[in-house]
């Protein structure tokens, strides 16, 4: 049985997804399409064979023809539309950020262990990402010691035009939080955000760029450069530095050319979708096997969601104090896990 799923907002990332699951990943299909501006959602649904458009996004949760959801569209809707996923039983794909705020985040993580299931993943791709997983696996074979240092880069050549200095914090650095947790498995204690000289192309009153430091339970430091309005190219670079060693990813070492008159070099991704393609496309194949497995999370939960909500949450008080901000996070089992 194919597992029926709805894609709610169909934008930039959530019309990637529906190309996805149409034509490159397996076990799945789009049965309803739902966007705030319904001539995207009919224009999406005709690409798709049997798909129906319907207009409210809490009907679409809770159609019969719907098993599962993934969820697409701007953060400050995600947390009723994840609690409608909770309340239907519906294991849902969340594309980050869990939620906008921290408080919002938590009650969505509480509402979820009330429920004694786990339905939600969020989409922290870079999990799937072979580069990631590389880095990963070496980190944790203890081949090159402990990991004491870590180094990131984020650029991004343009952003959506609403993007706020903020929104560098929750929406971009996001990415770099998880990444961290990911890598070096304890939470972010405390975050430094730094306001460098901003680029004249940037819009005005956006910093643009910033230059995060994070700190570990135990100690150690994690810097990140999120530069978004770069004009250039999407590049994600991230290197572990550790007690025997240093590994990098990132390089973007695909192809190199030579070639008159004196040309030597490669390609620089364009975008975020052609950086992580392959691992969308890992990311949404495995949900997809989870859901049908019925354990319907494998990757990022909504804890983690929700302990990166309150590192960016940290990092935008400092964005705007320039000071450093200890994290504020629950524990586990006060959240009910
Ligand atoms: N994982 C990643 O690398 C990655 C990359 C880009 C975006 N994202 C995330 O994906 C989500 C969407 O981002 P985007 O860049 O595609 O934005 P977008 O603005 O291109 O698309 C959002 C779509 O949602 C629709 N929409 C708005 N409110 C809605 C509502 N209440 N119900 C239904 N539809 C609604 C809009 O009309 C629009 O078509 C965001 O949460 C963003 O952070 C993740």
């Amino acid at each position: 049985m194919e597992l029926r799923i709805a894609v709610l907002g169909v934008g930039l990332m959530g019309a990637d997804h529906v190309e996805r699951i149409t034509r490159r990943i397996s076990g799945a299909r789009v049965s309803v399409v739902n966007d705030y501006v319904a001539e995207k959602a009919e224009a999406v649904a005709a690409t798709v064979p049997g798909a129906r458009v319907v207009g409210d996004p809490l009907d679409a949760i809770a159609a019969d023809d719907v098993d599962a959801v993934v969820l697409a569209t701007p953060g400050p809707t995600h947390e009723k539309q994840l609690l409608a996923c909770l309340e239907y039983g519906k294991p849902v794909l969340c594309e980050k950020p869990l939620t906008t705020d921290v408080s919002t985040a938590l009650e969505v993580v509480k509402r979820e262990a009330e429920l004694g299931r786990r339905l939600i993943q969020v989409g922290f791709m870079r999990r799937f990402d072979q580069e990631y997983e590389a880095l990963k696996a070496l980190i944790d074979s203890g081949e090159l010691g402990r990991p004491l240092l870590v180094h990131c880069a984020h650029r991004n050549p343009a952003v959506h035009s609403h993007f706020d200095s903020a929104m560098i914090v929750k929406d971009s650095l996001v990415h770099e939080v998880d990444v961290a947790r990911f890598l070096l498995a304890e939470e972010i204690v405390a975050i430094t955000v730094h306001r460098p000289a901003t680029t004249s192309y940037a819009p005005a009153g956006l910093q643009d760029p910033q230059f995060a430091l994070l700190e570990t339970a135990s100690g150690r430091l994690v810097d990140a450069e999120v530069f978004v309005t770069t004009g250039i190219a999407y590049e994600v670079r991230t290197e572990v530095v550790a007690e025997r060693g240093s590994a990098m990813i990132g390089l973007g070492v695909g192809l190199v050319r030579k070639s008159a008159p004196g040309i030597w070099g490669g390609q620089v991704t364009p975008d975020f979708r052609a950086r992580f393609g392959q691992a969308y496309d890992t990311e949404i194949q495995r949900w997809v096997d989870a859901v049908q497995a019925g354990t319907n999370v494998d990757g990022p939960d909504a804890w983690d969601g929700y302990a990166a909500a309150a590192v960016c949450a940290a990092g935008v008080v400092s964005l705007e104090s320039g000071q450093r901000v200890e994290v504020e996070m629950v524990t586990r089992e006060s959240a009910g896990l």
